[in-house]
């Protein structure tokens, strides 16, 4: 994918009329548009001088919503809960079955920038550890026959979201 220009970037806000109040709408499409997952930098400066918005503000909505990124990352971020009751169910091999799957390791993204490995604090799902998030799906129960068949719906660009529960975070 070809880099996002400042074009690009003054489109998307025009799209919004400009308008400070869509300033997560705005974010949402830049880092959609950047083909790495993520709000670059300039892009944030750029936002903060057309829209009014002072930076420090677009910084806070950066790193409070998690589904905002201020570095790159893969079209799918998978994220695997770390937390005690998975801890003690497995999640660490969950983390090698994922790492296996995707010959990456955690908190790396994989030469294609499909998908990007973190680990995670608790989604809710507690009762269904070891659990991982793709997204804003959380699967549960995981062995590596379904951690090799997620995987693969993703890749395929079917992501097999019937078994994904509620997420709770
Ligand atoms: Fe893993 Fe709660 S500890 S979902």
């Amino acid at each position: 994918m070809q880099e996002l220009t400042e074009g690009q970037v003054l489109k998307i806000m025009e799209s919004y009329g400009n308008d400070p109040q869509q300033l997560i709408a705005v974010l949402l499409d830049i880092q959609a548009a950047s083909g790495k997952n993520f709000v670059e930098q300039k892009w944030s400066i750029l936002a903060s001088k057309v829209l009014g918005v002072p930076l420090s503000k677009i910084y806070d909505i950066l790193t409070f919503y998690a589904m905002f990124s201020t570095i790159p990352r893969g079209e799918h971020v998978i994220e695997i809960c770390q937390s005690t009751p998975c801890h003690f169910i497995q999640a660490e091999q969950v983390v090698g079955w994922f790492e296996e799957v995707l010959g990456v390791k955690v908190g790396a993204t994989t030469d294609d920038g499909r998908f990007t490995l973190f680990r995670t604090s608790c989604v809710g799902a507690c009762d269904v550890g070891p659990v991982a998030k793709i997204g804003d799906d959380v699967f549960g129960e995981l062995t590596l026959d379904k951690v090799k068949t997620l995987v693969q719906s993703y890749r395929d660009g079917q992501p097999n979201r019937r078994e994904a529960l509620t997420c709770q975070s």
